[in-house]
């Protein structure tokens, strides 16, 4: 025997012998599991040289033995829609065995780390182990409780509207407008759980919507509206009606109003005469005053369409006719004109063509 070979046997004496020893080895790295909530995780942990030492599967983060070999050990087990919460399986040859554990309906608590241990018989301390991540994934939930739901402001101030969500991974957020304006910032959409409303303006009243989303289905959605203090404008369909005398006939005036708090409306007019001045009107055989509750597609948001009828019209009908809008921001009052048509004609009926 030459040195070369002593060398060659004192190599493989010191590098071989330890290792075939027979010790039990986890031969490859516990793969990150990623499932829903509600779902099944499948951790697996391979082992070469297990002989009739045992297996061990443990949850670090509760410090809980779930299992020995193919055996649950856990008291609690529960059996849910006929499979047991926690099962292990075992594969392969007896050189190369994996012992797959088994999570069903997964919880968030459930989530974290999970090790394999291998305990060497006739040695207290001997023991190898491996550990691999288990990522319980939670679509979104808005938290109503601190979300944002209504926003009234002055104009000018600053405010903010919150979006607050959870979920695994945590959700990102994104705030658009329900009537497709721009949002305070001059673009479509904000990203972020707080949306600045800074020096409120009316263009920012209307309704907000803020979905959460991290790629788990179904992303969660929430509305806030925004509301901003402001004195009454009003505006008309038309600033003057003409309709004739004496024939039964309706006058119909409309005007359309907005501010917030919501204005009190009421109607007034010119009368000559006695009375002379600006009176009231007041819903009466001559009058009915209507408040248009179903959206009209005319109406721009926050807008409240009133109308007035003068029925019967007579001559000392014709005069000014006022709106008037009132909150507690202010005023305002905007004036249509009655005046008398001549009628002197009656509809021609429809005529109607026959081919026989
Ligand atoms: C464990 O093995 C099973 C069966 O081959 C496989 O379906 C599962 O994805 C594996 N788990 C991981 C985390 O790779
Ligand atoms: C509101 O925000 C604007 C812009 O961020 C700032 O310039 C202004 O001073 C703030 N106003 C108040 C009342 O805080
Ligand atoms: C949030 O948005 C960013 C940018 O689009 C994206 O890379 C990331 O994956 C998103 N996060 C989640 C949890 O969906």
């Amino acid at each position: 025997m030459g040195i070369f070979d002593v060398l060659v046997f004192v190599i493989v004496v010191l590098f071989a012998g330890p290792i075939s020893g027979q010790d039990p080895e986890i031969v490859d790295d516990i793969l990150p599991e990623v499932q829903r909530v509600g779902g099944t995780a499948r951790l697996n942990c391979t082992v070469a040289n297990k002989q009739t030492n045992n297996l061990f599967w443990i949850h670090d983060d509760s410090g809980e033995v779930i299992s020995m070999d193919r055996t649950v050990t856990l008291q609690i087990n529960p059996m849910i829609g006929g499979l047991r919460k926690y099962e292990v399986f075992k594969r392969g040859p007896a050189d190369r065995q994996t012992y797959m554990l088994v999570i069903r309906r997964l919880r968030q608590q459930d989530a974290g780390r999970y090790t394999c241990q291998i305990k060497i018989q006739n040695d207290n301390l001997g023991q190898v182990e491996k550990t691999g991540k288990l990522t319980v994934q939670v679509p979104p939930k808005i938290r109503p409780g601190d979300t944002t739901t209504l926003v009234e402001t002055d104009q000018q101030q600053n405010s903010s509207l919150v979006c607050a969500a959870m979920g695994i991974p945590l959700p990102n957020i994104t705030w658009t407008r329900l009537d497709g304006k721009a949002l305070p910032n001059g673009y479509s959409q904000y990203r972020g759980a707080v949306l600045p409303l800074n020096m409120a303006t009316t263009d920012h009243m209307g309704v907000y919507r803020c979905v959460a989303d991290n790629n788990i289905k179904p992303p969660d959605e929430h509305l806030c509206e925004v509301r901003v203090f402001h004195a009454p404008a009003a505006r008309t369909v038309q600033n003057s009606v003409g309709q004739a005398q004496n024939r039964r006939f309706t006058a119909r005036l409309d005007c359309i109003v907005n501010g917030y708090p919501r204005p009190n409306v009421r109607w007034e007019r010119i009368v000559s005469g006695v009375r002379e001045g600006r009176v009231q009107l007041t819903d009466n055989d001559f009058f009915t005053i209507t408040k248009q509750t179903t959206d009209n597609q005319n109406l721009m948001s926050g807008e409240q369409w009133y109308t007035l009828k003068i029925r019967n019209v007579r001559a000392n009908d014709y005069t000014d006719y006022f709106c008037i809008a009132e909150n507690n921001k202010g005023t305002t009052s905007i004036m249509i004109t009655l005046f008398g048509e001549l009628y002197n004609s009656i509809p021609s009926l429809p005529v109607i063509n026959r081919t026989v």
